[in-house]
């Protein structure tokens, strides 16, 4: 017995050594351990009719072996699993072919014009303020001095929306109409000095054209504290324009008139699709508006509790979508919000 069983070891030995794939080694795994017929069940299910004192010791060996031959195979197994995976890995490699160009796509020329103004404020000591573009009647015009019966407020320059149950806060709901709501949620919270601007989206219920968009982008500022002057604001915007354009870019001051500043002016840029010489975008004017500003009128400042004598300040709202067309020579608002590649791909 215990001869036939040291020629199963080496026999078992030298087949596993022999085996080449997974496969070959379960066939082994079978050969040997198998439960129907396998080499070493034959051998356990003779025991019985040996001679009663070689039982015990015949069987202890016939489980070693068995044990032995498992752990083998097992050893054989894991060989085999590693070289798989390498194989597998291996020929999707291949050094000689090109590299594969992958696009991460980038910001929108909008986003970009906002992280460029937000970066020549902060040079200038501005911090940057959000606010949101769900208002209340309130902040969007009641707080900014703007009567019960101003043409603005009419259904038919803004977005309304329902309100939901329960009590009106601060007004009817709409969609802001301007980002000078953010001065006021600003001054509510801090006390002077402040410097702000507030990049956001806007919405107005304009008609579509060359140069308007039901949604734009607007960047509110406002600078507040004793002894802000109307110098300081031309100071502060030429500054800015000369940073954004160039230095040789042309600016003109137009009297004007908001109900939240006193006094007010629109400023315009020269055209620079047209070179002054009149086009669609300039109104055949020559010059494009892109800011509304002036100094706090003192009736916000009350509104917000600052004491009007002490404190004055100046604010402006600038418009992202027409310093960018400008800027680039973009002679149509709509190109920004169609999501045309190939447009988009040029900035
Ligand atoms: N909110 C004004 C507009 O949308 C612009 C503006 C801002 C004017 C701040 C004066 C001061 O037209």
């Amino acid at each position: 017995m215990q001869e036939r069983l040291s020629e199963i070891q080496n026999q078992a030995k030298e087949d596993l050594a022999k085996a080449e794939s997974l496969e070959e080694v379960e066939r082994v795994k079978t050969k040997y351990l198998g439960r129907k017929a396998g080499v070493i069940n034959e051998i356990v299910k003779a025991i019985p009719s040996l001679p009663p004192e070689q039982r015990a010791n015949s069987g202890k060996s016939a489980n070693k072996l068995k044990q032995e031959i498992g752990t083998w195979i097992e050893e054989r197994k894991s060989e085999f699993n590693t070289s798989a995976e390498v194989s597998l890995t291996l020929p999707s490699l291949d050094v000689s072919q090109p590299g594969e160009h992958k696009s991460y796509g980038h910001r929108h020329p909008i986003v970009q014009t906002i992280d460029e103004i937000k970066g020549i404020f902060k040079k200038l000591c501005f911090d940057i303020e959000y606010g949101p573009e769900v208002e209340h009647e309130y902040y969007n015009f009641d707080a900014l001095n703007i009567p019960a019966d101003h043409p603005s407020r009419e259904d038919f320059d803004t977005f309304y929306l329902g309100n939901p149950p329960g009590p009106i806060r601060a007004g009817k709901r709409l969609l802001r109409s301007q980002t000078s709501t953010v001065q006021i949620r600003v001054m509510e919270k801090k006390k002077p000095p402040i410097r702000m601007i507030a990049p956001g989206k806007v919405f107005r219920p304009d008609t579509v054209d060359a140069r308007h968009a039901s949604m734009f982008h607007q960047i509110e500022g406002l600078m507040v504290d004793e002894g802000v002057s109307f110098g300081d604001l031309k100071y502060v915007l030429t500054l800015f324009a000369q940073s954004y354009f160039g230095q040789d870019i042309k600016m003109r001051f137009r009297p004007s008139f908001f109900p939240f500043t006193e006094p007010s002016a629109e400023i315009d840029i020269s055209c620079s699709i047209c070179k002054g010489k009149g086009c669609s975008v300039c109104s055949h004017s020559g010059w494009v508006e892109v800011l509304g500003a002036g100094m706090v009128d003192p009736n916000v400042f009350e509104t917000v509790g600052y004491d009007a004598e002490k404190y004055t300040g100046f604010a402006f709202g600038l418009g992202v979508e027409r310093l960018t067309m400008l800027k680039y020579g973009i002679d149509n608002i709509r190109l920004f919000f169609e999501n045309d590649l190939r447009f988009l791909s040029q900035f």
